[in-house]
């Protein structure tokens, strides 16, 4: 299915057969094609946490203001951005790997990697914060899109208490948790939904001159 299809097809789903596993290495293929997502400086920040014990599940359950799909999906992946992927040594050891592999020369390696360091050295949390936000939130749509292309259906959710989700998963501080996504098989499709007409979202050269 080309992605022009899957954009036009996909809904997002609420409903799901609690009975169908998704089998581990389907859920690792679709994670590691998600993660040649473009993603700043290449730090590779987005972190997945799978989440398919029923027991967890449960627990999660009202913390998602019960959304059924939380128990009822295959899995439900908590998508994380990592505050350490910034540091020195992350960015040093990724560009060095790059070099290793032959894509790039030591001139370059050095050249990108300050750079790197550089940009991150002066962003304030805020900005680190959007930082990992963009990272993790194109991540996911590939994720999205993957998932969909392999057959199955998702529902992204933003429709949960962080603070407590993150204090139930043990999730520690160095992680910003951007979103949930619940994928598996659905079993009724999700409702249609409008999108503006594009000639009143599209603009050209100025944000007051609608093309
Ligand atoms: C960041 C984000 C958070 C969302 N959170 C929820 C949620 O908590 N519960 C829910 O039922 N739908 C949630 N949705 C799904 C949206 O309601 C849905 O994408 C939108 O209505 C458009 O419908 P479609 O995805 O079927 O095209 C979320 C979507 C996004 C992108």
């Amino acid at each position: 299915m080309s992605v022009h299809t899957i954009l036009e097809k996909r809904r997002s789903v609420r409903h799901f057969d609690s009975n169908y596993t998704i089998r581990a290495e389907v859920l690792t293929s679709i994670i590691e094609s998600a993660s040649k997502s473009p993603n700043g400086n290449n730090i590779q920040a987005t972190r997945y946490l799978i989440i398919d014990d029923p027991k967890l599940r449960s627990t999660l359950l009202p913390i998602a203001f019960n959304q059924q799909q939380v128990v009822d999906a295959s899995a439900l992946v908590v998508m994380l951005g990592d505050y350490w992927a910034f540091e020195q040594d992350n960015i040093i050891k990724i560009h060095e790997e790059g070099f290793q592999a032959g894509f790039f020369d030591e001139s370059l390696r050095d050249y990108l990697a300050n750079a790197a360091i550089q940009y991150y050295a002066a962003k304030s949390n805020e900005e680190l914060k959007l930082e990992l936000t963009r990272d993790v939130s194109l991540a996911s749509m590939s994720f999205i899109l993957l998932a969909n292309e392999a057959g199955f259906e998702t529902i992204t959710m933003s429709g949960y208490d962080s603070a407590q989700l993150k204090a139930s998963l043990n999730i520690p501080d160095r992680y910003l948790d951007v979103m949930l996504i619940a994928i598996g098989k659905g079993t009724k499709n999700g409702h249609q939904t409008v999108r503006h007409p594009v000639h009143q979202i599209m603009y050209r050269n100025s944000i007051t001159s609608l093309v």
